[in-house]
């Protein structure tokens, strides 16, 4: 049975994540900031046995080292870099932007995937699987950008697809591969209500995305929930 770690499982992407490979069968760890709030991914744990829920902010780098020695003995087929914020909330835009916010984005979009990778990745290696999944964004895009604006989610995106690219080189050796992915534009509380990609064809189209990955073809691209290409 393959296991997925999923982070910011508590809603949107991530609960339908774990909805689907509940269903699917798999072990999931899943981890979300609070826990005790987690009232949908916690009644998953009724339908789905192998669903364990771990408390995570991935902000806190202490806090990933010690899930990642608490788990020590997994393996873990797809490590799945769910957690992101927008930071662009109103008012944020050139001539009032907040750098503070900007900052904080940084190490949620950005930094956490890739120290996740680095404290997971012996539980990564030992699977059969051995993917890591960054979720990024169309936004990230630099060569797609003709409206300008959302400074901070753009690049911090960017910076997260610019940072996993370089750890599918480094990984290869090691028979680990890298996705970046782009999920469409799916209603969430981040996606807002006018999304036009269904949540639950989101999640099919990544999750098969992942099923036919390759380290040789795939590994270090950056990709849609229907598996075409993104351009950088
Ligand atoms: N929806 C879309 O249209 C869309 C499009 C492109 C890319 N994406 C990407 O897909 C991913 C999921 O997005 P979503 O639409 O599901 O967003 P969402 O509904 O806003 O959910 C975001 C998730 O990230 C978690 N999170 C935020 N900061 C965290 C932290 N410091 N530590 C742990 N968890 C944290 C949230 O937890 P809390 O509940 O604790 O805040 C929540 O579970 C994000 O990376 C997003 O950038 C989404």
């Amino acid at each position: 049975m393959p296991t997925v770690f999923i982070t910011g499982a508590n809603r949107g992407l991530g609960l339908e994540f774990c909805r689907q490979y509940g269903e699917a069968d798999w072990r999931i760890l899943a981890t979300c900031r609070d826990p005790q709030t987690a009232h949908e991914l916690n009644s998953l744990t009724e339908r789905y046995p192998n669903l364990s829920i771990h408390a995570l902010d991935v902000a806190d780098f202490s806090a990933i080292d010690r899930l990642a020695d608490a788990l020590a003995g997994e393996a873990i087929d797809v490590l799945l870099c769910n957690a992101g914020i927008f930071g662009d909330h109103d008012g944020i835009r050139f001539g009032s932007l907040d750098y503070e916010r900007w900052l904080e984005a940084f190490v949620i979009n950005a930094s956490a995937p890739v120290k996740l990778a680095e404290a997971f990745l012996s539980q990564v290696k030992r699977s059969d699987r051995r993917l890591i999944v960054a979720m990024s964004t169309w936004y990230a895009s630099i060569a797609d950008n003709t409206d300008g604006g959302s400074i901070i989610y753009r690049s911090t995106k960017a910076g997260l697809n610019a940072a996993m690219k370089s750890l599918s080189i480094d990984l290869r050796d090691q028979g680990i591969g890298v996705l970046i992915m782009h999920p469409g534009w799916v209603p969430t509380d981040m996606g807002g209500p006018d999304a036009p990609i269904d949540r639950v064809d989101s999640i099919v189209g990544m999750r098969s995305v992942f099923d036919s990955f390759s380290l040789e073809r795939h590994s270090g691209q950056f990709l849609d929930f229907e598996g075409s290409s993104v351009r950088w």
